[in-house]
């Protein structure tokens, strides 16, 4: 059998030798955030439909950026894949990525949900509320990011790091509705409220709250979602003793982040990186987004996951994601004047 089966390799790669190598097929690199597992289908269903083949990379976002950065019009890359508004922006700083006007991508993508320029676009929204130990807390002694500076939440907080993305781009959003002077104050009081320096990621908060060292946490509702419907029964039952708050409702609404795309200066594939765009901008990829990573629809004429559903409706921040980058770095530095860890 094994023979045999050498034998035909041995056959095509005569084949091979013979007639040269295939064409330049017809294909599309992306260099992605995202684990592969959370795009890998969804790039596979793109090639059975197009008969474009993909090629994923798939790396840590500041590796990427560096290594796009540094292979510059070299760069096999076509696309950037990656999970938050403030990386796209960095990525746009930075001249990796090539301006794309898509009629197609402008009606699919509400406007504030991509960079004006055309330079990135989001595929996939995220939303950052709050979630309280529903044995400890009312919903009715929450209300805004803002009410969490309150000293009565003195040592009842556990939040990430603000090395983290999330936490800067929730800041940023912050200082472009309100200001360095209100923003500052704000993340003073708030810092001192910490149960403990931050550690770990948003499940870590979790985790902490479900144990007894916290009473609210801020938290991407994906992470909540995905703990619920964990194989592993103890991190299905911390999620459970917490209750998703919809912060922010009678104002500007809840914040929210875009996992997102955009176009490298690179591209050589240039035809076939736009039409993946589409694609994944489209119904299909969308549904499987929604159902999979526990994330909202890019449009909000879609259904999210029944989990995501059922923590209940929402009004985003309706603020146009271009501003968590541009205000990233003054974020960064406030976070940084309060002491957040
Ligand atoms: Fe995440």
């Amino acid at each position: 059998m094994r023979a045999r089966r050498t034998s035909f390799w041995l056959t095509v790669l005569g084949l091979w030798l013979v007639a040269g190598p295939l064409p330049a097929a017809d294909e599309v690199n992306i260099y992605s955030a995202r684990k592969e597992d959370l795009i890998k289908p969804l790039l596979d269903k793109f090639t059975s439909k197009t008969g474009v083949k993909v090629n994923l990379v798939t790396g840590k976002e500041d590796a990427l950026l560096m290594r796009l950065k540094s292979e510059g019009p070299n760069s096999p890359a076509d696309l950037l894949l990656t999970s938050d508004a403030g990386r796209l922006h960095r990525a746009q700083e930075a001249g990796v990525l090539a301006p794309v006007d898509s009629a197609v991508l402008k009606k699919l993508i509400p406007a504030h949900y991509r960079d004006p320029q055309g330079h990135w676009f989001g595929l996939s929204v995220r939303a950052r509320p709050m979630a309280y130990v529903t044995q400890r807390v009312h919903a009715n002694e929450l209300s805004t990011y803002e009410a969490l500076a309150d000293r009565k939440w003195k040592g009842r907080i556990c939040i990430r790091s603000s090395d983290n993305i999330y936490n800067q781009s929730l800041v940023a959003s912050m200082l472009a509705h309100r200001g360095v002077e209100a923003t500052e104050a704000w993340a003073q009081a708030f810092v001192a409220n910490f149960a403990r320096p931050p550690v770990g990621g948003d499940r870590d908060q979790v985790l902490a709250a479900a144990a007894g060292q916290c009473d609210v946490v801020v938290i991407n509702t994906y992470y909540l979602a995905a703990m619920l419907n964990d194989k592993d029964p103890a991190q299905r039952e911390a999620a459970r003793k917490l209750t998703v708050y919809w912060p922010n409702q009678n104002d500007r609404g809840t914040h929210v982040n875009v996992s997102g795309i955009g176009l490298t200066t690179a591209a050589r594939h240039r035809a076939n990186a736009i039409r993946l765009m589409e694609f994944l901008a489209g119904d299909v990829a969308q549904a499987w987004y929604a159902e999979v990573n526990h994330e909202y629809p890019i449009r909000p004429n879609l259904a999210p996951s029944k989990t995501l559903a059922a923590f209940g409706k929402f009004k985003p921040d309706g603020l146009s994601l271009h501003l968590l980058g541009q205000y990233n770095a003054e974020a960064v530095r406030l976070m940084d004047r309060a002491g957040w860890k």
